[in-house]
């Protein structure tokens, strides 16, 4: 299965400051981490993040990106300007800015090109509604936004894409999904892959689950034969907590 990734997205947390703080607390605990280690920050945090992370392992990742390269889009930031910052992650397609700020299955997979485009690995966030899961069409929710996001992502573009399957009504509300719903949904989205692509390409991809992992349900999850990291909220804000998940990552 894929390289283990455990990714904490910060959302709208931390001035620049907190932030140097918070991955100085970080640091020491995960130096001996098997896994690959982000932290996505607010935009504005981005270059002492990428300071404050020198010497370390840890990855930094933006939470979103335009797929224009610059222009007249008032408020947004180029995957060309996270790329001259030497940004190496950007979080696409997550269920906040789905909901709040208006994203589409086909704005994320514009942003996806930019993103790919700049050199950048993309960490592209699906999952359904607690409606969907009720009705039963989970499988095929996620199938469709993974399978637009990809629309025109090479085989070779696909080794910097990884995958977070959040189901929205496990984030930020202390519902995990059980460790056999998550591996199932994780197992449909390497199936895609492999519709998509080849069973090689399957086995290669990172897959993540994300919706309230915590230190305490993290090994159990990560267990999982098609889990293969997380995309962690409120308890990437922690660093024992943190620290804690990405050493149950092997
Ligand atoms: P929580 O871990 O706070 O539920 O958030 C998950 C998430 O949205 C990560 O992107």
């Amino acid at each position: 299965m894929g390289k283990y990734v455990i990714a904490g997205n910060w959302k709208m947390n931390k001035t620049p400051a907190e932030a140097v703080e918070l991955i100085e607390a970080i640091k020491p605990l995960v130096k001996d981490a098997t896994c690959d280690v982000v932290v996505g920050v607010p935009f504005v945090d981005l270059p002492a993040a990428l300071e404050a992370v020198k010497g370390s392992k840890i990855g930094v990742a933006a939470q979103n990106c335009h797929w224009e390269k610059s222009g007249a889009y008032t408020g947004e930031i180029s995957a060309e300007m996270l790329k001259a910052m030497e940004v190496g992650y950007v979080i696409l397609g997550h269920s906040e800015r789905r909901t709040y700020f208006g994203d589409t299955d086909v704005t994320v997979q514009k942003r996806m090109r930019a993103a790919l485009d700049a050199g950048l690995t993309v960490i592209l966030c699906v999952g359904e509604y607690l409606e969907q899961r009720e009705q039963g069409i989970t499988g095929e929710i996620v199938a469709m936004q993974t399978k637009v996001a990809l629309g025109g992502v090479s085989e070779e573009e696909l080794a910097r894409v990884i995958i977070a399957y959040e189901p929205v009504w496990a984030i930020g509300t202390g519902r995990t999904a059980t460790a056999e719903q998550a591996n199932e949904v994780c197992a449909q989205i390497r199936d895609v892959i492999a519709g998509l692509y080849n069973a090689e390409a399957a086995k290669a991809v990172t897959i993540q689950y994300g919706g309230s992992m915590n230190a305490a349900n993290a090994a159990e999850l990560l267990a999982q034969s098609d889990v293969d990291g997380g995309l962690i909220g409120g308890a990437s804000l922690k660093p024992a907590d943190f620290a804690t998940i990405v050493a149950a990552a092997k």
